[in-house]
């Protein structure tokens, strides 16, 4: 699928989806929050696509943030049918059952930042910055990131990083947590490629479930967590695939997993 704005290409079971605004720094208007639902539904219908790569087009920004124009319009009315939408496409990467890369190619400010928060790993190139200006604005975060920041790199971090505004680079960001692995600005490209290569090896119906336990943990007191964990082991355990793990160990090959 080509849109306007918003590219993908599937190879080698990844779905490569590039957001490409460049005059405005990729920033997330409706559109382009359209045209990402749209490419996010087809990655998680199709069978071919077992991994995502989401990035930014051109070298400068992953994404700006949320589109300023845009949100200068609203209302408090208005606000919460921008935030529903908004927010209804973060979910829907987080739980796309198939992992999300996000390669971080340059600026990643506001619900750019958020939109990476989204994705289950994120790799930045060295020249690239994060951060959450919002409170410059005189606005708050509103794609997720006092929740989700928060999370991933703890209280103290995050509120350095929303109440202060301040953009941080690429190695703070890795040092934080905040991202997995920091590339070379001309290595991104392959470096990501080649995560995304391995996580689209993996056994689908295994990693579907990591995923889903591992967000639902968020919301689950730890019995019910650990609760979840042994369900779906168990239920792992029925699979082709888990045979094949097992089997393709104990007689020294590759396995080759088929998602059943
Ligand atoms: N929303 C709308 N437009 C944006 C944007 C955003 N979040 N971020 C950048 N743009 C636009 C600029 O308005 C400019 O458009 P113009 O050429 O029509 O004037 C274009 O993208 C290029 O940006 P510019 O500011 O000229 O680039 P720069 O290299 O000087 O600065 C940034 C880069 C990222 C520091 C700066 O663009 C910026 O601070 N952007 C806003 C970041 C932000 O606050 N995000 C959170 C939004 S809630």
């Amino acid at each position: 699928m080509t849109h306007d704005i918003i590219h993908t290409r599937i190879s080698q079971d990844i779905q490569y989806i590039t957001i490409d605004r460049q005059d405005k720094l990729n920033a997330l208007n409706q559109a382009v929050i359209s045209g990402l639902m749209q490419a996010f539904q087809q990655a998680a219908q199709s069978p071919d696509v077992r991994c995502v790569v989401l990035t930014g087009a051109g070298n400068k920004a992953f994404v700006a943030g949320a589109d300023i124009a845009e949100i200068k319009t609203l209302t408090q009315e208005s606000a919460a049918a921008f935030l529903r939408k908004g927010n209804a496409l973060m979910s829907f990467i987080e739980n796309l059952g198939k992992p999300v890369v996000a390669a971080i190619n340059g600026f990643a400010l506001g619900g750019g930042c958020e939109l990476a928060l989204a994705c289950s790993l994120r790799v930045a190139s060295k020249t690239a910055q994060l951060g959450l200006p919002e409170v410059s604005l005189g606005l708050i975060p509103g794609y997720g990131a006092t929740q989700r920041l928060t999370r991933l790199i703890g209280q103290g971090r995050s509120l350095e990083m929303i109440l202060g505004g301040a953009m941080i680079s690429a190695d703070q960001a890795c040092e934080w947590g905040l991202v997995n692995q920091v590339a070379e600005a001309d290595e991104l490209e392959a470096v990501v490629e080649k995560l995304a290569a391995k996580l689209a090896r993996s056994a689908p119906l295994a990693v579907r479930a990591i995923l889903k336990t591992v967000n639902a943990g968020h919301d689950l007191e730890l019995a019910q967590g650990l609760a979840m964990e042994q369900a779906q082991f168990a239920q792992i355990c029925s699979t082709e695939d888990m045979q094949e793990g097992t089997s393709a160990f104990l007689e020294k090959r590759r396995p080759r997993f088929k998602g059943k």
